[in-house]
């Protein structure tokens, strides 16, 4: 993922850029030789919003549910959504990417390391937080983690995955 550290690199070019502008914009009182003038926090946070923007990066997921269905199925049906789960997973029985979530929760899922796995609420949480930790045979450790969700975007797609039977 190279992702953060481009964001990383534009941020602190940025505010390079805008710590030297500031600097001169200030001749009035000159900041010590060595010394970069202080940024303004509200400026420095626009900064961060400017710089992703432009790079086309993904806003950070705040995890919030406030606008989620109270349902926790169409909540997860929802949050799938949100994550683009469905490019690489259908729920109509055929494999894209990766497996397909219809019959997934009860099914028992051979791995390319270790004992199969009879999929339950744990084995699915751990799936979608931590994909590398076990890989399911016939296919490969591409899915990114979702470390990020909250317990209640997970919840809510266990919930969904688990109706898809
Ligand atoms: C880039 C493609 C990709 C995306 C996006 C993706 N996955 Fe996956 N997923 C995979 C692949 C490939 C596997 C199988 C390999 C493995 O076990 O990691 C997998 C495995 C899983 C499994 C275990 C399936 C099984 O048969 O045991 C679950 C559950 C799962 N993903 C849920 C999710 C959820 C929820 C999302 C969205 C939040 C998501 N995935 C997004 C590719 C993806």
């Amino acid at each position: 993922m190279t992702t953060p550290f481009r964001l990383l690199a534009l941020l602190t070019i940025t505010l390079f850029v805008v710590a030297c502008s500031s600097g001169t914009d200030s001749k009035t009182t000159p900041t010590p030789e060595g010394t970069s003038p202080p940024i303004p926090a509200a400026a420095d946070e626009a900064l961060v919003e400017l710089s992703a923007n432009a790079i086309g990066a993904p806003t950070p997921n705040t995890g919030s549910t406030e606008t989620l269905p109270e349902d926790p199925i169409e909540a997860g049906a929802e949050v799938s959504a949100q994550n683009a789960c469905t490019a690489c997973h259908t729920i109509d029985g055929t494999s894209l990417v990766g497996p397909t979530w219809k019959g997934l929760f009860g099914r028992n899922e051979e791995m390319t390391e270790g004992p199969s796995v009879k999929v339950d609420d744990a084995y699915l949480v751990e799936s979608i937080r931590d994909p590398g930790a076990r890989i399911v045979k016939g296919f490969t450790n591409v899915m990114p983690a979702f470390d990020y969700l909250s317990d209640e975007e997970i919840e809510a797609l266990v919930a969904y995955i688990r109706s898809l039977q």
